[in-house]
This record gives structure tokens, C-alpha cells and sequence, in this order.
């Protein structure tokens, strides 16, 4: 059989196909981002998280159910070690037709010709800032340079398409809206403007008041462009819109202000095994417990993953004060 053309057969209770698993891979960082995480944090034990081993075994019963596309998350998925001898095995995965990564950058100028060479498509590339000490403050501890140069040999290895993720924050960086479109204009690489989700509790600001919406960041940048909608979609969260004589994409994520739950084709596995059917909901279901039991088998696992489409909510519920909301943060996730 040409696995390849296989049709996924994850369906939800609400006809929603699932072809994309966002599979988090550690959740340590380099960073300390303070909309993902808190200043002083407490990683998890390296029993409770999957081998890379497990972490295989997990992309590998995905794909056989036919889902086409893997995103590595984290945490920050280069920091753990030997990660590329994972990637290089996903990579040969058959019917995987995409291999994405999302990554803070910091060590792209080390990773990026690897990246390509086992098979990653796609990259996103956090970036908030383009100023030193504002990116130092957004992210606590991380280096601008460091990241500028990662941008630029991602932009050398070729891949098909890289995309900056920035989170525009009121009192943060609302007023880069226009530098960091400029930057990726002249970069020939998209940009996705995200608006920040209530995951977990921010340390050192409340989220009520520093999320911008995507329609003010637009207004903004309409200001200076024209913008036309675009009709490309990645099967991910994202609206774009173009700007004439120009190649960039700019996304909107806009989880907040406009729901696109109705269109969710995706699942989290997070790296304690925890595959999570909604980034805003708790639903769960514990793989890890199944991979570690040698009474279970492959096809076990396989079918814990089938059934658990039954518990995939509806939609997210973010800011929605009759629901409680995740205490997980975003490092715990997986984006
Ligand atoms: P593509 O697959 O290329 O479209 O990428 P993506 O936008 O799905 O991935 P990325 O890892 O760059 O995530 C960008 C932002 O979108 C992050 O803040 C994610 O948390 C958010 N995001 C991704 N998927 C979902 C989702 O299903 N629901 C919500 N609410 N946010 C999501
Ligand atoms: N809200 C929105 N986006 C977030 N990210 C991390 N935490 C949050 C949050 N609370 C983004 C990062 C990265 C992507 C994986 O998720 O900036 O680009
Ligand atoms: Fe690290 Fe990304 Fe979280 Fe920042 S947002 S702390 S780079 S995982």
C-alpha cells in the first residue's frame, strides 16, 4: 500500500479530521519567556519524560493512522540532546509528508544544514524584538544576535518556507509591529503576528492587559502596507495576507479575538507522553503509561490513540469566565 495516500483515520466527534500532531520533544529552554514560562523554573525528572525511543514510537503510530505532518515543539526542542538522531528517523518516517520544527532560534546558526539535510521542511523562528534590551527583557535571558544569526542560516540552508512567530505584547513591544514586518519584508521569510493565550500564569504581567489583538496589530501595519488576504492556509491557525512586490506572507494567530476551532486538525503529545486533544482544554490521555507496560503492544497504543478522538472538545474556552481555564504553561504544551 502507498501509505503516503492514506486518509487519516483520526475523526473526532465533531467530523474533525486529525493529520497533524504537534509532538513536544523537552520542556526545557534556553529562555525565559515571559508570556511561556516563570523566572525560576522546575523541569520535570528525566524518568517522566519519553526517550527518544518512545517519542519514535509515538510519531511512528501517528503516521501509520495516517497523519501527514509532525511539528517538534517544546519547550525548546535543540536543547535536548542528541535530538537530531530523532529527527533523522522522523525524517525517513513513511507518510509523513511535512517535518516542521518551532524553535527560538538561539542555536539555528549550529543546526540549521542538519535540520534541512534530515528532511525538516518548514521552520518557525520566535523572534519579539529587534532591539537587544527589549529582546533580553521579553525573553529573560536570550541574545538578539544569537537569533539574528540563526535567521540567516536558516535563510542559507534552504528550507521550503520560514516563518517568525512574533507575540506582540502592550507595554513589551507594540510599538514593532512595523520593524519586525520591515525585517522579514527584507528577509524574504513570512511573519506570523500571535496574540498571547492564558496558559498558565505570567509571572510579571497580567494578560488582560498586555494582549494586543490582531486587528489593531493589522490596523498598524495597514498603516504602512496594503495588505490583500491571501488564500494560502497551512492547516495551521493562521489567516495571511500579502503585500504587493513582495514574497512574505504575514500571518495573524488570533486564538483570542476570532475562534478557529471549528477547522482544528491537530493533537499535542506532550514529552511526559500526555497526548492532549486541545492546547486549551485538560482532555487527555496517558500514553507513557501504555508504552512503559510490557503487557501493551503496538497496536495497543495505536488504539488508545483511536479512541481518544472520542474526548476532543469542541473548542477553547480562553478568557471564558464560566470555564476553568489551563493551569499548564506553554513549555508544558507545546505551542
Ligand atoms: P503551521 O503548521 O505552519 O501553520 O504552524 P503553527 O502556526 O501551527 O505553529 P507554531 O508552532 O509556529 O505556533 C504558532 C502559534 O500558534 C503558537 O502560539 C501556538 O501555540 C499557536 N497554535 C498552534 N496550534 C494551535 C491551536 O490548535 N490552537 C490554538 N489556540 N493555538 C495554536
Ligand atoms: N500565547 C501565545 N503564544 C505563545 N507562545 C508561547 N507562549 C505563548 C502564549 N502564552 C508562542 C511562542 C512560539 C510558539 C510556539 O508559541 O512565541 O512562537
Ligand atoms: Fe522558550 Fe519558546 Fe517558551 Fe520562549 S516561548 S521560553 S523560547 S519555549
Amino acid at each position: 500500500m502507498n501509505r503516503s495516500a492514506q486518509v487519516s483515520e483520526l475523526i473526532d466527534k465533531f467530523g474533525r479530521r486529525v493529520d497533524y500532531i504537534r509532538l513536544s520533544v523537552t520542556d526545557r529552554c534556553d529562555f525565559r519567556c515571559v508570556y511561556c514560562m516563570t523566572e525560576d523554573m522546575t523541569f520535570l525528572p528525566r524518568n517522566e519524560i519519553l526517550s527518544l525511543e518512545e517519542l519514535y514510537q509515538i510519531a511512528q503510530a501517528f503516521t501509520e493512522l495516517g497523519v501527514k505532518k509532525i511539528r517538534l515543539t517544546g519547550g525548546e526542542p535543540l536543547v535536548r540532546s542528541d535530538v537530531m538522531s530523532l529527527i533523522e528517523k522522523l525524517g525517513a518516517l513513511p507518510g509523513l509528508t511535512e517535518l516542521l520544527l518551532t524553535t527560538n532560534g538561539a542555536q539555528l546558526d549550529k543546526f540549521a544544514v542538519p535540520l534541512k539535510r534530515a528532511g525538516v521542511n518548514r521552520i518557525n523562528i520566535s523572534i519579539d524584538s529587534l532591539d537587544a534590551e527589549r529582546f533580553k527583557r521579553i525573553s529573560r535571558v536570550g541574545k538578539l544576535d544569537k537569533v539574528l544569526a540563526g535567521i540567516d542560516a536558516a535563510i542559507a540552508a534552504g528550507f521550503d518556507r520560514i516563518r517568525l512567530n512574533s507575540v506582540i505584547l502592550r507595554g513589551y513591544n507594540e510599538d514593532e509591529v512595523i520593524a519586525l514586518t520591515d525585517y522579514a519584508l527584507a528577509h524574504n521569510v513570512d511573519i506570523a503576528f500571535i496574540e498571547e493565550m492564558p496558559l498558565g500564569e505570567a509571572s510579571e504581567h497580567n494578560r488582560e492587559e498586555t494582549t494586543c489583538s490582531n486587528a489593531w496589530v493589522k490596523q498598524i501595519i495597514a498603516s504602512k502596507y496594503q495588505l490583500v488576504d491571501s488564500a494560502a492556509k497551512t492547516a495551521g491557525p493562521s489567516r495571511y495576507s500579502q503585500i504587493a512586490g513582495h514574497k512574505s506572507r504575514i500571518g495573524f494567530i488570533s486564538p483570542v479575538t476570532h475562534n478557529f476551532c471549528e477547522d482544528c486538525n491537530r493533537v499535542r503529545v506532550t514529552v511526559e507522553g500526555r497526548l492532549l486533544l486541545c492546547l486549551g482544554n485538560e482532555h487527555s490521555v496517558d500514553l507513557r503509561s501504555i508504552l512503559r507496560d510490557p503487557g501493551k503492544t503496538h497496536a495497543d497504543l495505536k488504539q488508545a490513540i483511536i479512541n481518544s478522538m472520542d474526548i476532543k472538545p469542541e473548542r477553547h474556552y480562553f478568557y471564558d469566565k464560566d470555564h476553568v481555564q489551563p493551569v499548564r504553561l506553554m513549555n508544558m504544551t507545546g505551542g
